[in-house]
């Protein structure tokens, strides 16, 4: 009797582990799939918060949360809303490292929510039509290795606060409307390796921390109207 009550206990307490270990999954999972549900690219998905290999453009870790969202070349017709994607309850997606929303019709400024994204590593939002200028807050995003905005219609300046950024590997800024002169900052982007920004009105010299990026493979500013008087280079 008494080893069976005691397997009994053991088979109870396994099947309970894996039910919590279950729920735990769907309570991990089940903001990330309401934050989806709500922002309408995911609205015609299942109610049914466990994600999603079927939803388009989404990737999740094995634990069910989001790890990717790319929405590259989607044809979403005219006209949307970047911060209709990039919403405020996305900003809890704490494990998303791969956010690509490039190639597709995105329009309005640089959604604030962003900033939420601390795990972020790689950010694509080029070939979009995407307005207003670069804002970026000390600290945010600090683990972003690729940033690439290009081909949209951002003004302004580059903000200094870009520096902050030290683990950039790759920078894409070419635009159309871009002004002012480069940050001496990015000389904080110790592992930058190609940085563009041709097509923009920048102006002035070539601030000479980029001089010190050693891992700079290119730097490319055709069509600005700066005075490219070389820096010293290592
Ligand atoms: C999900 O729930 C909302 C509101 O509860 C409903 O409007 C929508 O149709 C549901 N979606 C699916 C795919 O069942
Ligand atoms: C990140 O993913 C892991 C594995 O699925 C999960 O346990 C954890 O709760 C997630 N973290 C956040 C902040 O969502
Ligand atoms: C997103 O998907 C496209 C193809 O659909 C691919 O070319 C691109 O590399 C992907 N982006 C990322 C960040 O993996
Ligand atoms: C953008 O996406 C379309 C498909 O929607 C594709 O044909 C085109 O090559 C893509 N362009 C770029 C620059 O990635
Ligand atoms: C951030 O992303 C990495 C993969 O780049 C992952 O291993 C890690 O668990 C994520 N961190 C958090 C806090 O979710
Ligand atoms: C960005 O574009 C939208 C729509 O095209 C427009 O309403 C808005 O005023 C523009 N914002 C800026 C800062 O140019
Ligand atoms: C430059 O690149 C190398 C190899 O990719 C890397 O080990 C190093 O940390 C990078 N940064 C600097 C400042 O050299």
């Amino acid at each position: 009797m008494a080893p069976s009550v005691f397997i009994s206990i053991l088979v109870v307490a396994w099947a309970l582990r894996i039910f919590m270990h279950a729920t735990n999954m769907v309570i991990a999972m089940d903001f990330e799939a309401k934050a989806l549900q709500e922002s309408e690219w995911w609205s015609s998905y299942s109610n049914d918060t466990s994600i999603h290999p079927e939803w388009r453009g989404i990737k999740c870790n094995n634990g069910g949360s989001v790890t990717e969202i790319n929405m590259s070349g989607f044809n979403l017709g005219d006209n949307n809303l970047i911060t209709s994607v990039i919403t405020k309850a996305l900003g809890n997606s704490k494990n998303l490292s791969e956010l690509d929303l490039s190639n597709d019709t995105f329009v309005g400024p640089i959604p604030s929510a962003l900033g939420l994204l601390t795990n972020l590593s790689n950010l694509d939002f080029s070939y979009n039509e995407i307005n207003g200028s670069i804002v970026s807050e000390r600290g945010m995003l600090k683990k972003l290795l690729v940033l690439k905005l290009e081909h949209n219609k951002l003004d302004g300046p580059i903000p200094s606060s870009l520096g902050h950024l030290t683990s950039l590997t790759k920078l894409c800024l070419n635009s159309k409307q871009m002004s002012s002169s480069i940050p001496l900052e990015i000389g904080n982007m110790k592992d930058l390796k190609p940085f563009s920004l041709k097509y923009n009105k920048l102006i002035g010299p070539i601030p000479s921390p980029l001089g010190h990026l050693t891992n700079l493979t290119e730097l490319d500013l055709d069509s600005n109207q700066m005075n490219k008087i070389p820096f010293h280079q290592k």
